[in-house]
């Protein structure tokens, strides 16, 4: 199935036996990183109580075309702005000739109506209804207008006769539809991010560490699953989910995403490094726990320096695109400049972060692209709109 990630859909579940498969088609929906509203007919309530589906999908079900409180907070108008595509499973023979001849005279209708993006339609009925000339024709005339036709499926029906008319299972609707998406300017690219801090144990219960949310290393993953790319992210200790659909690994120490990042780079075309590495870590790790030593006002402890993974990375023979990131608090620029020429990189990120409002915890940030070629400045906006922004340009230089 392809990425649904950050994906807004519209579930359309209408009154059909097959209704109660709809539960699981939301739970693949938000399992694939897709916001879902769903919309019901009356006649699906029957079948399938909206707090089922309201409960999977994390959001108040919308049932009623002229529901005083669905107008206020998402009417017709706002779903269908609010939507990227809209599914509708199971799909009756009745809402066929409803969706065919544009009727407006239920929210399901009404939001078809108004909305202008793909619509993928799952049609269950009995077989005699199926085979039935206007429903043919319905589904002819749906065709022509764009609608995508997923299914049905042929066997035994609920009704004890058999043919075709039976709905398709989620996941093999949820197949189609996916391919109803754009497949995105990395399809067939692989990438390697790493993301967060690492952790230096002094022992058991400290450990020297950097400053970093992962925010920006996580929806860099996000976007690029979302233009089609297969990701790998490593990730240091933070307290974000994972995104769906990636091979996600995870790791504490410097040393350990250094060999989680060798083991994993190779044939992957791009490496993005926005992981906050330590560069030093203790040369011993005390087994138990230092004692405070009421003698003594002060301890030292000796470090030694870490690899660099992105230098042992650019070092490779067959290297991917090598993307840094420079969080720097003066002289920007400058060093950036510097660590793109020293560590071999393509492309550099470079992000102030003396800078209260960006960086670090913050959700948004402003950042400048430098190349050997070009600089580019990314006026500050949200890490989403940020990363989509880095992604692209990543994308414009591959090809
Ligand atoms: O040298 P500096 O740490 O400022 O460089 C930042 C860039 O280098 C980031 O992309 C970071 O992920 C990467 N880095 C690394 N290994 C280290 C230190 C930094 O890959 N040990």
């Amino acid at each position: 199935m392809k990425s649904l990630i950050n994906k807004n859909i519209i579930l359309g579940v209408t009154g059909g036996i097959a209704a109660y498969k709809s539960a699981e088609i939301v739970r693949h929906l938000k399992k694939s990183g897709s916001s879902v509203r769903v919309v019901m007919t009356s006649s699906a309530e029957e079948f399938i109580t909206p707090l089922t589906l309201q409960a999977l999908s994390g959001n108040r079900v919308s049932t009623d075309l002229l529901d005083a409180e669905s107008e206020a907070a998402m009417g017709h108008i706002e779903l269908a702005k609010w939507a990227d595509a809209i599914l509708i499973a199971p799909a009756t023979a009745n809402t066929l000739a409803r969706l065919s001849s544009g009727r407006g005279d239920d929210l399901l209708s009404t939001v078809s109506l108004a909305f202008d993006g793909p619509i993928s339609i799952a049609p269950a009925m009995n077989q005699a209804m199926w085979k039935d000339n206007r429903t043919q024709e319905n589904l002819e005339n749906l065709q022509k207008k764009g609608f995508k036709i997923c299914g049905p499926g042929s066997g035994e029906q609920a009704c004890g006769d058999v043919g075709l008319g039976r709905m398709l299972e989620p996941l093999e609707i949820l197949e189609l539809f996916s391919s109803s998406f754009d497949q995105g300017n990395l399809s067939e690219r692989s990438i390697l991010i790493t993301a967060g801090p690492t952790q230096e144990p002094i022992d058991p219960v400290r450990f020297i560490t950097n400053r970093s949310s992962g925010k920006m290393g996580y929806s860099l993953a996000e976007a690029a699953i979302e233009a089609g790319a297969k990701v790998t992210l490593i990730s240091g200790p933070v307290n974000l989910e994972p995104p769906p659909n990636c091979n996600f690994v995870s790791i504490e120490t410097a040393k350990e995403m250094h060999e989680a990042v060798m083991h994993h780079v190779k044939s992957k075309d791009v490496y993005i490094g926005t992981a906050a590495v330590a560069d030093y870590r203790p040369v011993t790790f005390h087994e138990s726990k230092i004692k405070k030593d009421t003698d003594k006002s002060s301890l030292t402890l000796q470090l030694q320096e870490n690899q660099d993974i992105l230098k042992s990375v650019s070092e490779l023979n067959e290297r991917p695109y090598l993307v840094g990131f420079a969080a720097e608090t003066d002289n920007l620029l400058s060093n950036a400049k510097k660590k793109l020429k020293n560590k071999r990189l393509d492309l550099i990120v470079a992000n102030d972060v003396s800078n209260k409002e960006i960086g670090f915890d913050s959700n948004e940030n402003e950042v400048t692209l430098i190349t050997n070629a070009e600089e580019k400045v990314l006026e500050k906006q949200n890490k989403k709109k940020i990363s989509k922004k880095i992604i692209d340009f990543i994308s414009s230089e591959l090809t």
